[in-house]
């Protein structure tokens, strides 16, 4: 862990403070109690996100259970797996898709739609969820390995750092980096893309968008295969 935290420390300074703030607001315990001083932000209810995630629709394209639905497996299935994500990430996204520094029209329309306190809520509910789970792919096992040695080593002679040094090893996620494990191959393909080229930059000091900058579709294939499969 304190071999994770000086990697992320040492490349992003500035904007952690920023995470940190919306780590504080966000949920982490589901047994916790709200907390009665008004300086510190309230934690969200779990049993409140259950309900509103029904009123305000994002189990359609999420699925009660976080794992994706409806949509998300149908061929032009890119959505995001939520179940047992971090919490404070979720509300970071929340956020960063309101004001526009992560762009995607569906969500921002979904993110100004829903007030702190729901994003709190929802996000408590689907972080108190089992997590995200991805299914093996036998045919993809020699294009899987390749994904394994760039996420467990990068690749040193092109400076590629090993994802697992900020995502963790087994990739669920770590100080301000999500859970990667388990998520929908599509959605990961798309955001690795999409890191790669600049589209998404809301990762603090650019870390994302250092860390794909020299793969290769393929490589980013063979990444999202393996994640996928975990
Ligand atoms: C019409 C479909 C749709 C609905 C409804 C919807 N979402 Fe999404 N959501 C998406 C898609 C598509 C993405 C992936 C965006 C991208 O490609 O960057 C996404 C991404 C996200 C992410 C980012 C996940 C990550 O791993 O970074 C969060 C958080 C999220 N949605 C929360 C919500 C919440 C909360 C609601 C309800 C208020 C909601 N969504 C409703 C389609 C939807
Ligand atoms: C220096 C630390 C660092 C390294 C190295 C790194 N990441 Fe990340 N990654 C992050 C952080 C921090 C975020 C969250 C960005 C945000 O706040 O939106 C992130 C976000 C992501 C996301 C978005 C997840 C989602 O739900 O939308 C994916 C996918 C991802 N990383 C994959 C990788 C892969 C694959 C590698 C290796 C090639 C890698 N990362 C290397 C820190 C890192």
């Amino acid at each position: 862990m304190g071999a994770v935290l000086s990697v992320m420390l040492s490349v992003c300074c500035l904007p952690a403070s920023a995470w940190a703030a919306a780590k504080a607001a966000a949920a982490v315990k589901v047994s916790g109690a709200p907390r009665a001083s008004p300086s510190v932000p309230q934690q969200g209810n779990p049993l409140l996100g259950r309900e509103k995630i029904d009123s305000e629709r994002c189990q359609e394209c999420h699925g009660v259970d976080g794992q994706g639905a409806g949509h998300a497996n149908g061929p032009e299935g890119k959505f995001a797996k939520l179940a047992g994500q971090d919490a404070a990430y979720l509300v970071k996204q929340m956020q960063d898709f309101r004001s526009g520094a992560r762009k995607h029209d569906q969500m921002a329309i979904m993110a100004r739609s829903v007030s702190d306190e729901d994003v709190r809520d929802i996000s408590a509910y689907f972080a108190s969820l089992p997590a995200m789970k991805g299914e093996p792919d036998p045919k993809a096992a020699a294009t899987s390995a390749i994904g394994q040695r760039l996420h467990e080593q990068g690749d040193a002679t092109r400076g590629v750092l090993a994802c697992a040094s900020c995502h963790s090893p087994q990739a669920q996620g770590a100080a301000l980096a999500p859970r990667i494990a388990g998520q929908e191959w599509r959605y990961l393909d798309k955001q690795l893309r999409d890191w790669r080229s600049g589209d998404r930059k809301n990762s603090p000091d650019g870390v994302m968008n250092k860390a794909l900058a020299p793969l290769s579709d393929a490589e980013i294939e063979a990444l999202a295969t393996h994640l996928a499969s975990q």
